[in-house]
């Protein structure tokens, strides 16, 4: 995974590379450092100094060392990593330096093995167990070859490499350049006044420009103060004496609507718990100029795809993977309710691995927050390549699996900084839900009244949610009772229905910021095996709002409370039935019985969040884990 940064301009880089390294955190936070080129007068025929500093661990050690040595200059590159090749040590941690060329990188190179021994044969020593100091490597190389620039080097250099990456590059004989390219990993560039800027994502320039260049695979760039070249590198595997073929390229900027202040705490202690609380808006925001209640419809050009695809296709597969993995099993169940169309969904990184059958006449709907999580967006081309066609429901604008999508409906949630999906989730769910009502609209099996009041009640969904919101003191107290003051290790999680990717949701968001074992399962599957593991140290969190599996999964907690299980239930406000055998309960407001997972999963957020925040774990970058996951 990993976050790259690039800056050159007239502003003294440091700060602004740290500030942009530390809006990339979330993409890995074991180790960070840059590189900067100090372009001060030096002695007579000496090139200008080239600072690297690194340091292991999260950024604010790197902070700290560059206060110790500081690091003056205006053109600079950056890194935060999540290691792959070695482990987190300063020595693995980028920049690498080779000779007078610096390079950070994001993404694996596949044939580094094979590299590695051949530039070892050649006598080049090795200071990391990086694949990427072979890229430094190679570029060194290259130079001493007699390329004549940095980008040639780089374009000759990349030539050799196979496998994904984002990458940059200085060099002190070269002091006004950055050299950046992309290939799979993200790669988005700033265009401000007289500077430019390179990184992995948007909230890391966004406080700078709003202009900027979302870099396709292949794309690579000479980066000057106010000056950007774009070239196409094709690289020929055919053994033809020409080894690359280079087109310029001309890429417009375009500008984002995300404002700074998104991309902040703004009070809260942490970005996750005020993306919970921005839910309300965020859906809002989904919904706002999309859904039409006079006849019952959303806009068809919103939502990218033609009425003759909606009316021909026989059936939807859902890919994604995580949280976006959970949306799209409530969105299956909507397309099939809904619109009476066959859906089935699946792991992305399994689909891709298997001889899954697809083509003509399947509508392939990948959900992903960032658009850029590696296994969904091989999913999708390979579904793609056989035929398929292809919408995505992503939230960053103009990243991957978007660009490979025939059509694009964009969740609007804003930027997500905390590890932990929250609002990505739930605006996910509200874009899968207006596909449903217009799929159903166009192939006529759903009526216009009931779709006026599917979105009407969809509509109303933000004050409902606001109502759970403040239930979020109510929230820290059952966490606090059942999950911290027990040290319980492990939790279980039960839904029905729609409430059963919310059971998955709640289970994951549980284990992966307060590292408590949790298992989500569907209540009816209980008696075939989990029942087992019940007995009174074990919590199991039971989501039962009014729909028609209330009946049942009240005999699940049944069943649990006979083997002395502690049951924490999301219920309807003025519930007795399962409230009377819960040890606690979180009343919730009465919506749509279709609408209920935008208001099970709060609750569960909250759970999660507080349990977290008071075993004292770091909420936002939990351990082991990166908020965009490009590695396979
Ligand atoms: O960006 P994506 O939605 O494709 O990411 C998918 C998962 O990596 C992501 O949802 C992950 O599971 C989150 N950490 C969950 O909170």
């Amino acid at each position: 995974m990993c976050g790259i940064v690039g800056y050159i301009g007239p502003r003294a880089c440091a700060p602004l590379l740290i500030d942009g390294l530390r809006k990339l955190e979330y993409r890995g936070y074991d180790s960070a450092g840059l590189a900067v080129i100090d372009t001060s007068p030096t002695a007579l025929g000496e090139p200008p100094k080239l600072g690297v500093v690194r340091s292991v661990g999260k950024l604010g050690k790197l902070d700290d060392a560059i206060r110790e040595r500081p690091l003056p200059g205006n053109i600079g590159i950056g890194h935060t990593r999540w290691a792959t090749h070695g482990r987190p040590t300063e020595g693995n941690a980028h920049p690498h330096l080779v000779g007078d060329v610096a390079v950070v990188h994001n993404g694996i190179l596949e044939n580094h093995v094979e590299l590695r021994n051949e530039l070892v044969a050649l006598g080049r020593k090795f200071l990391s167990e990086t694949d990427t100091e072979i890229a430094a490597h190679l570029i060194d190389i290259e130079l001493a070859n007699g390329a004549p620039t940095l980008l040639e080097a780089t374009k000759l250099a990349l030539s050799r490499v196979r496998g994904a990456y984002a990458i940059a590059a200085v060099s002190r004989r070269e002091p006004d350049v950055i050299v950046v390219a992309k290939s799979f990993s993200p790669l988005v560039l700033g265009i401000g006044d007289g500077e430019v800027f390179a990184a992995s994502d948007v909230p890391a320039l966004i406080q700078h420009t709003r202009d900027v260049i979302f870099l396709e695979d292949g794309d690579i760039c000479e980066l000057r103060a106010g000056a950007v070249k774009i070239e196409r590198l094709l690289v020929h595997g055919d053994g033809s004496p020409e080894r690359i073929t280079v087109t310029p390229v001309v890429r417009h900027p375009r500008r984002i609507d995300w404002s700074p202040a998104q991309a902040e705490k703004q009070g809260y202690k942490h970005f996750m718990l005020k993306e919970i609380f921005e839910q309300p808006t965020a859906l809002e925001n989904t919904l706002r100029g999309r859904v039409s209640l006079d006849d019952g419809d959303i806009n068809s050009g919103e939502i990218g795809l033609s009425p003759e695809i909606a009316r021909s296709i026989r059936r939807v597969v859902l890919l994604a993977c995580g949280t976006s993995h959970h949306a799209a099993i409530a969105g299956r169940n909507w397309i099939e309710s809904v619109a009476k169309v066959p859906a089935t969904v699946e792991l992305a990184s399994e689909f891709r691995y298997r001889d899954a059958i697809i083509g003509e006449g399947d509508l392939v709907i990948a959900v992903s927050q960032s658009g850029e999580t590696a296994d969904t967006l091989a999913a999708v081309r390979d579904a793609k390549r056989q035929g398929a066609h292809i919408l995505a429901v992503a939230n960053v604008v103009g990243s991957a699996i978007p660009r490979v999508a025939d059509a694009s409906l964009y969740t609007h949630a804003g930027p997500e900084i905390g590890v932990a999906s929250t609002k990505a989730f739930t605006t996910q769910l509200s874009a899968l839900l207006m596909f449903a009502v217009w799929l159903g609209r166009r192939r006529e099996t759903l009526g216009e009244d009931r779709a006026k009041q599917i979105l009407q009640r969809a509509i109303e969904l933000p004050t409902a949610m606001r109502e759970v919101l403040d239930l979020a003191d109510a929230c820290q107290k059952i966490a606090r009772r059942q999950i911290v003051a027990t040290e319980a290790n492990h939790c279980l999680f039960l839904g029905r229905g729609l409430s059963y990717p919310i059971a998955l949701e709640g289970a994951l968001k549980l284990k992966e910021i307060s590292y408590v074992h949790a298992e989500g399962y569907a209540a009816g599957e209980m008696k075939h095996g989990p029942i087992a593991l019940i007995d009174a140290a074990m919590p199991v969190v039971v989501v039962a709002p009014k729909d028609h599996h209330y009946e049942k999964i009240a005999s699940n907690v049944q069943e649990v409370r006979a083997r002395e299980g502690r049951v924490i239930a999301v219920v309807p406000k003025g519930d007795t039935t399962i409230a009377e055998l819960a040890q606690d309960v979180i009343e919730i407001p009465d919506v749509d019985p279709e609408l209920t997972p935008f208001i099970t999963v709060i609750p569960l957020q909250l759970i999660a969040y507080h349990a977290a925040d008071l075993k004292g774990t770091d909420v936002d970058q939990p351990r082991n884990l990166a908020k965009t996951v490009t590695v396979e």
